[in-house]
């Protein structure tokens, strides 16, 4: 069945063999996930891959996350170490992203990682992603659905408006339901968090047992994550602001100005992992609102929060 966007698509045994037959063809296909939607081609295709890079607009030196249904099949293409046994047998599939050393065996196409000897692989939950992943007998690249630099969607509307009819086929699995991006840990030495996520540091502690370092900067990988301006709403935010200035939309968290003109809150029970499911969901409104300027409050800065005040300090670099 169509939705009443020609290139939005339910989630059915037709669209499942659609999807996958466009994905065989070398195609690409937004999809679903259980953080954000993301923009899948086969990993191994060269053409598929270079597609998401044009759609993207994204530079040639950002990597891109590459999807497996399990373990089993990602080993073919990097090093299984003992830290992702453990992490994996924990928290996968799940929203946790692992930088591994690349076999030299591996049928990655090299532009897929930006040339480097490393890879990202994420094991995804959302019964869409992995119906398909199962379904296929290759792994998919999938950067999450959106320009470059603009803000991950978390439904399948927020993918047609990022890429209208350019992109032919999305898949609607609904919303999604973290709403922020994967926790990015590189494997390949003593662990690091490089992208902080809804799986906190203190979680991975606990099953590594051993400490870990949150390291925002790679010294091999401009990632677009880790890039300074990022996850903008494509209008000036400002962040750890204490009084509305009358004009701006004002982000904060509780139910202080419930009601109140202008105001938004991301979460009225102060719930960091709502306010996070929240937090591309409020900016996108707010920018479809008309408003020219966010002010959001400070975020309290455990847990979740970690993740969230990495997004809006990039968010804030838009000039
Ligand atoms: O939740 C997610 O991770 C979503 C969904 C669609 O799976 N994907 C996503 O992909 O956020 P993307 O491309 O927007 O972000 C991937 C992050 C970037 O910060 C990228 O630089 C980093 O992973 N990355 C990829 N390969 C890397 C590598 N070899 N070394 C270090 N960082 C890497
Ligand atoms: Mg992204």
């Amino acid at each position: 069945m169509k939705n009443s966007y020609s290139n939005i698509f339910s989630f059915n045994k037709k669209n499942l063999s659609k999807t996958i037959k466009n994905l065989k063809n070398g195609g690409v296909a937004g999809l679903p996930t259980e953080t954000v939607y993301g923009l899948g081609g086969n990993a191994y295709s060269k053409t598929s891959v270079e597609k998401i890079f044009k759609l993207k607009r994204r530079p040639k030196f950002n990597p891109l996350i590459i999807h497996y249904y399990n373990i089993k099949r990602a080993a073919g293409d990097v090093v299984v170490n003992k830290n992702l046994i453990k992490l994996y047998k924990r928290l996968c599939p799940g929203p946790i992203t692992f930088i591994l050393k690349k076999k030299s065996s591996s049928k990655i196409t090299s532009i897929a990682c930006a040339k480097l000897d490393t890879v990202a692989i994420r094991f995804p939950k959302h019964k869409v992603i992995k119906n398909l992943l199962k379904n296929i007998d290759f792994p998919l690249a999938m950067p999450s659905a959106n320009i470059s630099t603009n803000l991950s969607p978390t439904k399948a509307r927020d993918v047609y408006d990022e890429f209208k009819r350019k992109l032919k086929l999305i898949i609607d699995g609904g919303e999604c339901e973290i709403g922020i991006e994967s926790t990015v840990i590189d494997l390949t030495s003593e662990p690091r968090i490089l992208r902080p996520g809804f799986i906190s540091k203190d979680f991975i502690e606990k099953i590594l047992r051993k400490n870990v370092k949150i390291s925002l900067k790679s010294k091999k990988v401009q990632s677009p994550g880790m890039m300074k301006k990022h996850y903008s709403p494509g209008i000036p935010v400002k962040i750890n602001q204490k009084k509305h200035d009358g004009r701006s939309a004002f982000v904060y968290i509780g139910k202080k100005h419930e009601n109140k003109k202008d105001y938004f809150s991301l979460s009225k029970k102060l719930d960091l992992n709502e306010a996070a499911l929240n937090l591309y969901k409020v900016l996108r409104l707010i920018k479809k609102k008309g408003y020219k300027k966010i002010q959001i409050s400070k975020i309290p800065n455990f847990g979740t929060g970690i993740a969230i005040n990495d997004r809006l300090k990039r968010a804030a670099n838009f000039k």
